[in-house]
């Protein structure tokens, strides 16, 4: 029973164990992306370097058998370094979308096409819960919103793109003509307030997801009516004004206080100190003319308005924070609205905890241009898994109509993909070393029966699916096929992976394609 070191702790494993157990006895995380316990190790990662004391090179700790008086570090800048060219290099050739190109190019990074699979299963809570988890003015939004998201949508290099921002008015409208209209639970009350100045886009924003964390928000506004550029850059030809009373009107009932006929500051600086000592946090969204105050309050500026960190829109004063067309100009709304929602939850995470670190962006691999041929690909499973006759649907079902044109280009597996946990961790460049769009590995997805969806692109070849389908006897062999960017898992003698998955018993199918799906440490292997 060797006894070794890890990161200077001592740990004994049986004869024969690896450094990669006796780190798992020791409750330190060690990334394996090609290794599966109870299986042979393949090696093929090595994401899960280490450093052993007196070795030259960094070692596999999934296959280096651990040695008494082994002195092993696992958290070294090297070994930081290594794994995340490692990771770089399996996303060199990987080709897949982790978040959908609409989502990407929506500023408030709205799940559309989850949204729009509620649409189509005929759920509108569900949908309305999606759109109010990153936008908090919907139903104003649809009226007034340009859409970025949908010039970059997939679906319009086929025919036409989604109607996205209508879809989104719809679901929004529906709701708040419900009779008792869904609104997101909030959290127990945090005991916190936080004023936010001015009520414009960003700060009704910002109060809409303050208090949806559970934080009493205080809105200030010195006109007679809160809506700022809202009001004056949009007739009511555009927005009637009824929408946005009614969006205004809900999220006052989930508890934010609208304060209108005030200014801030208007007794000079002594006003904006009392708000810092009354509230536990100030967010300025005033607009531009947050500009001419900002000195007069002791903040710092640049050319643009007040000088924020960009990471979590912290001013120069603690518990200042300033967002929207106080710190930028921007043409888009839903910009304004997409700032009010990141700076509540920063000041989210400054009021649990002051000195917390801004989050990073969630990591995404890009596919980028594909050919008419792979989106036509896509467009036949995305109909063939539809579940529904849509083509029989009538003009009163028109909006489950367009929502069913979606291609759902986002990842099935984002959530759980293992790549993608670990490259966000180790910060991994997703392009790194990628091969431009013309070598990219050609967008395949394969569809097998209700059984399982194989797409190769987001395969990293770590073998794990190939070791349980072949130790299942009576089956035909997985292996490796083909050459340089084409190997695929595959069925040798040019048969495919659907004569695993139908032509066992249904029971043992179902068992083994499930295995495989939770085995596989991307979303390359998937539920139907
Ligand atoms: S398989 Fe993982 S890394 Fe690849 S697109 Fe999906 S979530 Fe992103
Ligand atoms: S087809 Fe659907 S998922 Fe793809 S970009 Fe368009 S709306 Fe988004
Ligand atoms: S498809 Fe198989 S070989 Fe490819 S990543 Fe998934 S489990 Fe590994
Ligand atoms: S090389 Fe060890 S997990 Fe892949």
């Amino acid at each position: 029973m060797p006894k070794i070191t890890i990161d200077n702790r001592e740990v004994n494993i049986p004869d024969g164990g690896t450094i990669l157990d006796a780190a798992r006895k020791l409750g330190i995380e060690i990334p394996t992306l090609c290794f599966l316990k109870g299986y042979k190790a393949t090696t093929s990662c090595l994401t899960c370097v280490v450093k052993v004391n007196g070795r030259k090179n960094l070692v596999p700790a999934c296959a280096t058998v651990a040695e008494e008086g082994m002195e092993v570090e696992s958290e070294t800048a090297e070994v930081r370094g290594a794994r995340r060219t490692a990771l770089e290099l399996l996303l060199s050739d990987h080709v897949g979308d982790c978040i959908a190109p609409c989502q990407l190019l929506c500023p408030a990074g709205m799940n559309i096409p989850q949204m729009l699979r509620q649409i189509v299963a005929g759920d509108n809570t569900a949908a309305v819960a999606t759109v109010l988890r990153d936008i908090a003015l919907p139903a104003v939004l649809a009226r007034i919103c340009t859409a970025p998201c949908e010039k970059g949508c997939r679906r319009g290099s086929l025919d036409k793109p989604i109607p996205i921002c209508e879809l989104k008015g719809y679901v929004a409208d529906l709701n708040l003509a419900a009779e008792s209209p869904w609104a997101p639970k909030c959290r127990p009350a945090s005991g916190k307030r936080v004023a936010v100045v001015g009520g414009g886009p960003t700060g009704i924003s910002a109060a809409f997801h303050l208090a949806v964390n559970g934080h009493a928000a205080t809105v200030f506004e010195r006109e007679p009516q809160v809506g700022g550029r809202i009001l004056t850059e949009f007739g009511r030809e555009v927005l009637p004004r009824e929408t946005l009373e009614a969006e205004v009107e809900f999220i006052a009932r989930m508890g934010v206080d609208f304060v209108t006929d005030t200014t801030v500051g208007g007794n000079g600086s002594s006003d904006f100190e009392h708000l810092i000592t009354e509230f536990d946090a100030v967010l300025i969204a005033a607009g531009t003319s947050a500009h001419e105050q900002a000195v007069a309050w002791g903040l710092k500026t640049t050319e643009r308005g007040l000088s924020i960190d960009k990471a979590d829109y912290r001013a120069s004063l603690s518990g200042v924070f300033a967002a929207g067309g106080a710190v930028r100009s921007t043409k888009l709304v839903v910009r304004s609205t997409a700032d009010g929602k990141e700076a509540a939850q920063s000041i989210d995470r400054y009021l649990e905890n002051p000195a917390a670190e801004a989050v990073p962006e969630p990591f995404t691999t890009k596919i980028g241009r594909m050919t008419r041929e792979e989106l036509l690909q896509l467009a036949n499973v995305a109909e063939s898994g539809g579940g529904k006759d849509m083509k029989s649907l009538d003009e009163t079902q028109k909006h489950a109509r367009d929502a069913a044109a979606c291609l759902h280009c986002d990842c099935r597996g984002a959530d759980n993909c293992e790549l993608r946990i670990q490259s966000e961790k180790y910060q991994a460049g997703a392009t790194q070393y990628h091969a431009t769009s013309e070598q990219r590995r050609p967008v395949k997805m394969l569809r097998h029966k209700d059984r399982i969806v194989y797409e190769p692109g987001k395969c990293i070849r770590c073998g794990r699916c190939i070791a349980i389908v072949n130790e299942t006897a009576n089956t035909l062999g997985l292996t490796l096929i083909g050459r340089g960017f084409n190997v695929e898992v595959g069925v040798p003698f040019g048969r495919d992976l659907g004569e695993v998955f139908g032509r066992q018993d249904a029971k043992t199918a179902d068992e083994l394609a499930a295995k495989c799906i939770a085995a596989c440490p991307t979303a390359a292997l998937s539920k139907p």
